[in-house]
């Protein structure tokens, strides 16, 4: 029975995107060139993602630029991908900056360079101010290193004599997490056709719901986002709970 159609939710935009943005290599190795061009490439899908996703009702968006795994690929391709913050940030920080859009960098600094780490404080540094998109970069990130990071910090609280082990509940362990006070994401989208989520937001995406999607990262663009949007209006989230029609019927 559907009777109460006027009485439930209606279904709510994803406040929050988060993307692992997968397939630059085999983007590139298709067209017989360098992985890095690959990459380079993806960093124009996330301004094209970047400047869509707004218009389409979002309002957070985390992305995975750098694992913690993936310092182990070949040293050619790590200096490659450290490249990349920098070339995005020298093309379009003003522009973030400018448009509202309040930047975060998830994960440690602990490994990068010094150069590196200056140019992801000042993105962060100079958008501080802005409330109008949340956009957060996951570098240096995984989501196991995360956790482990606030278990340690609470532990030192409780150390310390500030925090007793009776204070943690989910909240407080996720308030010391990178993410901290952001809202969990609505909708984890995986493109490439992987089905994986790699070690991403792992304690924030236990509700999330999951699109994967066969385009590879570099040829992502508004139109990808919009279908992964679409799918996103289609499904119903139940957090553990029933369906409201399901209710009705069993009383
Ligand atoms: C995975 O594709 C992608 C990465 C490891 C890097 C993602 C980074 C960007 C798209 C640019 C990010 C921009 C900033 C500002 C950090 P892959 O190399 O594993 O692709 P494959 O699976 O096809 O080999």
């Amino acid at each position: 029975m559907a009777t109460v159609d006027q009485e439930q939710p209606k279904a709510h935009a994803p406040l929050h995107v988060a993307i692992v943005m997968d397939g630059n290599g085999r983007w590139a190795k298709r067209r017989g060139l360098p992985r890095s061009l690959g990459h380079r490439a993806g960093v124009e899908s996330l301004k094209r993602t970047v400047a869509a996703a707004p218009d389409l009702n979002v309002r957070w968006l985390t992305v995975f630029g750098f694992s913690t795994e993936n310092w182990s690929r070949p040293a050619a391709e790590v200096s490659e991908l450290m490249a990349l913050p920098k070339r995005y940030f020298e093309s379009d920080l003003a522009r973030l900056e400018r448009d509202g859009v309040r930047v975060r960098v998830l994960g440690r600094r602990e490994g990068l360079s010094a150069d590196l780490v200056k140019m992801l404080d000042e993105a962060e540094r100079r958008t501080a101010h802005n409330d109008k998109f949340f956009l957060q970069i996951a570098f240096n990130y995984g989501g196991q290193a995360d956790i482990v990071e606030a278990a340690r910090k609470f532990a030192a609280e409780v150390a310390a004599g500030r925090a007793s082990p009776d204070d943690l509940n989910e909240a407080v362990f996720a308030s010391h997490l990178a993410t901290g006070a952001a809202p969990a994401p609505d909708l984890v989208i995986r493109p490439s056709g992987e089905q994986r989520l790699s070690n991403f937001l792992l304690w924030e995406s236990a509700y999330s719901e999951f699109v994967f999607q066969d385009v590879l990262w570099p040829d992502y663009g508004a139109e990808h986002l919009g279908a992964a949007i679409d799918e996103f209006y289609k499904r119903e989230r139940r957090y553990g709970g029933a369906v409201a029609d399901d209710v009705l019927a069993t009383g």
